[in-house]
């Protein structure tokens, strides 16, 4: 007889699944896909599209490089990016086939949001920039940075929105179906991935004269500097470090993010003064609001744009939870009111 038992409250501390795609080491500040560091996988991955089939499939992909498909798909455009995200993959879905094809339908996603064909452009991060920006022109750095920032927010462990997918791959659903649930789950306000706190600190200081008085002021009223400290990571992000270096390039070019650099300096000297018994570190998500903000993406958009780059990652895990996996069929236990009779009701 199956042994029954009650799992904490949002399975907190509660192992479900093996993995060989990303492994999280909070303590020592790393992270890597497949056994790469994030940092060297940045480097090596100069396009998101070219993560794709290795994030999937390790050093064992056969297939040839993908070329991103596309179909015009008559969108609802007074919904959010997210569903229209959700609504392009079932306009496709039936044509999403075989594994080969699968992944050339998920690549060309992030440009089909936003109605570019990503085969006349030389990245699908620059079809989706240009789409986004009405046209305008996208420079080779802007292009790397979108790049980066999607392959460095490609993959993070067992979130609640790939468990979600993992949940829809243990029924044996297709992939595309899979990513639906995967998306539907990461719309939700509480799953993290948005930067909306950052970018609410950057505006709330754009007035500001002296940054470091004015942080002082906060952090001694108990508030916390959106952008700084992790749970998970206690020494440093890994994922901020692999995003800081295209930062501090578009920092050299770029005024939102030059402003940016002034308020990060600001706030760890205040934080290194003023909690100097923890360590307190620029968080991927300062980094990620930034280099969004820079690249013009409307904050409604950012979302959407962190949910391009986790496609990959739901991808790795439908796929490996198809090849190893069991249904997943948890119970749950009856407390409410004791039996109603209705007949005399
Ligand atoms: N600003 C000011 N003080 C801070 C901050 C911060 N961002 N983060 C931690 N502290 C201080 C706390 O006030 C506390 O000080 P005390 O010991 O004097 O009371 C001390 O550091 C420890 O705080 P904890 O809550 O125990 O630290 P924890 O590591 O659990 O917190 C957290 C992690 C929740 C992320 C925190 O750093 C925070 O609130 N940061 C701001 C929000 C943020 O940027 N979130 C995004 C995280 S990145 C991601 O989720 C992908």
């Amino acid at each position: 007889m199956t042994k029954i038992f009650t799992a904490p409250a949002g399975l907190e501390g509660v192992v479900v699944a093996e993995t060989a795609i990303s492994d999280i080491d909070g303590e020592n500040g790393r992270l890597r896909y497949r056994g790469v560091a994030i940092q060297e996988i940045v480097e090596r991955f100069p396009r998101w599209e070219d993560l794709l089939p290795w994030l999937v499939a390790g050093p064992s992909w056969t297939y040839g490089p993908l070329c991103p498909r596309f179909s015009a798909v008559g969108l609802n455009q007074s919904v959010a990016p997210m569903v229209r995200l959700i609504q392009i993959i079932l306009a496709t879905h039936e044509q999403w086939t075989h594994q080969q094809e699968e992944l050339e339908w998920l690549a060309g996603l992030p440009a089909a949001l936003v109605s570019q064909d990503p085969r006349s452009y030389s990245s699908v991060a620059a079809a989706y920039l240009t789409g986004l920006r009405d046209g305008s022109a996208v420079s080779s750095l802007e292009e790397k940075a979108l790049n980066a920032y999607w392959v460095m927010a490609a993959e993070h462990g067992l979130n609640a929105s790939t468990f979600a997918v993992r949940v829809a791959a243990s029924t044996a659903t297709t992939l595309p179906l899979a990513l639906a649930a995967g998306v539907a789950t990461l719309a939700g306000p509480l799953h993290g991935g948005a930067p909306e706190g950052v970018l609410a600190l950057l505006d709330e200081s754009e007035s500001v004269d002296n940054l470091e008085s004015w942080f002082e002021e906060k952090v001694k009223r108990g508030e916390r500097l959106m952008g700084f400290g992790h749970r998970v990571y206690q020494t440093r992000d890994p994922r901020a470090e692999a995003l800081s270096k295209v930062y501090r390039q578009l920092a050299a070019e770029n005024a939102t993010a030059q402003r940016a650099a002034q308020v990060e300096h600001a706030a760890l000297t205040v934080l290194g003064k003023l909690k100097p018994h923890r360590s307190l570190a620029t968080n991927v998500e300062f980094y990620a609001a930034v280099v969004l903000r820079a690249l013009g993406i409307p904050p409604e958009w950012c979302p959407a744009t962190f949910a391009c780059a986790r496609l990959a990652g739901y991808t790795a895990h439908y796929y490996e939870q198809r090849e190893y996996g069991k249904l997943i069929r948890p119970l749950s236990i009856y407390r409410s009111r004791s039996t109603i009779d209705l007949t005399n009701s």
